[in-house]
């Protein structure tokens, strides 16, 4: 798919004053710093459309932008910040649960998760949360950069073996890079095959 407008539209931290109308919506979750602010700039190709920052927490609102006119992608703050107060952290909790359990347009939640790390408690239970509430979602292996090919695989391959311990199927996965823009044409394509599918 081409890109040939990315805007924003508007920050919130209210489901119910986010953008009316039945415009399919793509949302990035995952902890903090693992990089949806990032891919959001890298599959747009609009460096600085959403803002990004090497300290954890620095998305604090539901950021809605517009693309080609059609459809939105949207950058939510991280969950699982451990240094943030506790009153703000749930404060976020709220606003994330809210969005994704209230939102009619949500088509599909990424979630982020970086090739690095083992598998953390904080995105499999958040993972089985979705499953419980019939969210439908994908995992973004974000950073892949950062690892060498075999580690990458190595990694991947336990992440799997993970998720298999609960799921029966696996989710679509994308393995991403918003440093070396990899990844991008593989989930343009898949969201335009499910907005083509709406239609
Ligand atoms: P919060 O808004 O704080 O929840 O973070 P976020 O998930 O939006 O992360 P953000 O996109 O702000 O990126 C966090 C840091 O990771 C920044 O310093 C980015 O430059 C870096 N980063 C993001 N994606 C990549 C990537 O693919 N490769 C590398 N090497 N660094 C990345
Ligand atoms: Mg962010």
């Amino acid at each position: 798919m081409e890109i040939k407008s990315a805007e924003f539209v508007i920050s919130n931290t209210d489901v119910q004053k986010c953008p009316e109308g039945d415009k399919p919506e793509y949302a990035f979750i995952g902890r903090s710093n693992v990089g949806k602010s990032s891919l959001i700039n890298m599959l747009t190709n609009r460096k600085g459309l959403a803002m990004t920052s090497q300290t954890p927490g620095k998305t604090q609102l539901i950021n809605h932008f517009i693309i080609n006119n059609t459809w939105y992608l949207v950058d939510l703050p991280g969950y699982g910040y451990a240094q943030r107060n506790k009153a703000n952290r749930e404060r976020l909790r709220q606003i994330i649960e809210d969005y994704i359990l209230e939102r009619e347009q949500l088509t599909n939640l990424f979630v982020l998760i970086d090739c690095r790390h083992e598998p953390q408690k904080i995105d499999l239970e958040f993972m089985e949360w979705l499953g419980e509430n019939d969210i439908p979602f994908s995992i973004v292996i974000t950073k892949t950069d950062k690892l060498s090919h075999s580690r990458l695989m190595e990694n991947l391959k336990a992440y799997q073996a993970k998720l298999l311990e609960t799921w029966e199927e696996l989710p679509p996965t994308f393995l991403t890079s918003s440093e070396k823009k990899e990844g991008r044409d593989e989930i343009l394509t898949y969201i335009e095959d499910i907005n083509n599918s709406i239609e």
